[in-house]
């Protein structure tokens, strides 16, 4: 079969399995055939700074990465620097120096996964890669990241940032930061209140004052977030993206690929794939053991492969098989599995 070359090509999966060694493959191979590649990790973990060997300055940037003499893009997201993006390109100033937003977009503040859309859409806005190749972080991080589409929109879409607005604005009128109590008495829900002054007895209102305008701002940046939204339709769309669900030749990774699926079903297209990495059963059949028993085992070996092979071609609709690289080098992987894609080809 021939893949055709999308995008956006996400690479999901639990852990472990290969998914960041086989989007940098991808990513070469593309690159190799001529495509302008980003390679994006919104892992925080980073796994793929060091595949690359990148340094701790190129987190956050854009920044050019030379494989088998091949040159590509790769980005590590850091939240902050994504925040900073934004602030200039949407010249909202403030949505970097908020204390709260600060905060909130350290590498595990809450912001991450909303902030990777909104970073991949800029990218991809700017004109300058034809394929954005997408590594993700294990299992639920990943399932939070498609889920941060419906938390965009719910924020935006929800009262309660109006009635911030407000309590803003009443506040800079009245010449202090300090918000007041009573406004918030009048518009505020009873749950909501309660929170805020049993905040308030804890941090002291300068927290409540950075509360506040961090949601003005964040909402007067709202364009860009919004923005991010709008990749939504991209992923979910056979024409823009290509699905690589990656798992290794095992049986409980296997199960765990076809539970991820289930639930991500209703954002992953059909015409996904299953990368079906490690497999053996080609070196398995080029070896001819002398001993007796370990023929048995070869010949176990090679069953359970093929059973586990077929299992999963009932449920995926199309398998794509990587073997197992024997070798312990990063490098050498990266190379062979690039050569692998080749063979599955690129059609634009
Ligand atoms: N086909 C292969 N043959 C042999 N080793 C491989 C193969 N694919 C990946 N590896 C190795 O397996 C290890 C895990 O790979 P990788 O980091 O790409 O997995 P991952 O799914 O991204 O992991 P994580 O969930 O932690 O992000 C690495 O050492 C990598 O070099
Ligand atoms: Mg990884």
């Amino acid at each position: 079969m021939t893949l055709s070359t999308k995008s956006f090509e996400i690479f999901c999966g639990t852990g472990g399995v290969g998914k960041t060694t086989l989007a940098t493959a991808r990513a070469l191979s593309l690159s190799q055939s001529g495509k302008r590649v980003l390679l994006v990790t919104i892992d925080p973990a980073r796994r793929l700074k060091d595949l690359l060997g990148l340094s701790e300055n190129a987190i956050g940037e854009v920044v050019p990465v030379t494989i088998e003499n091949t040159e590509l893009h790769a980005l590590l997201m850091s939240p902050e620097k994504t925040i900073g993006r934004m602030a200039a390109k949407y010249q909202t100033p403030d949505l970097a120096d908020n204390r709260i937003v600060q905060i909130l977009s350290k590498p595990y503040g809450g912001m991450n996964e909303i902030l990777s859309m909104v970073e991949v859409q800029m990218q991809f806005d700017s004109g300058k890669f034809d394929v954005v190749v997408l590594d993700t972080p294990p299992g639920a991080h990943f399932l939070d990241f498609l889920e941060s589409l419906g938390k965009i929109r719910s924020f935006f879409d929800q009262n309660f940032i109006e009635i911030f607005n407000y309590l803003g604005q009443k506040s800079a009128k009245a010449g202090k930061k300090l918000f007041s109590f009573n406004i918030i008495n009048r518009v505020v829900s009873s749950g909501v209140r309660k929170l805020l002054g049993y905040l308030q007895n804890v941090t002291g209102a300068q927290f409540i004052d950075d509360f506040i305008e961090a949601i003005q701002i964040i909402y007067r940046s709202r364009d860009a977030f919004l923005k991010g939204l709008s990749l939504q339709d991209k992923l979910k769309s056979k024409a823009e993206c290509n699905w690589f669900l990656v798992t290794s030749v095992e049986q409980g990774k296997a199960e765990e690929a076809v539970e991820m699926r289930s639930h991500a079903s209703h954002f992953i297209h059909q015409d996904h794939f299953l990368v079906l990495n490690k497999c053996l059963e080609q070196d398995l059949a080029n070896w001819n053991p002398e001993a007796n028993t370990l023929s048995t085992v070869k010949d176990s070996l090679i069953q359970k492969e093929q059973d586990l092979k077929q299992q999963l071609q009932e449920v995926f609709p199309v398998v794509l098989e990587f073997p197992e690289i024997i070798s312990l080098s990063p490098a050498e992987h990266i190379r062979q599995l690039t050569q692998k894609w080749t063979t599955y080809g690129s059609r634009s």
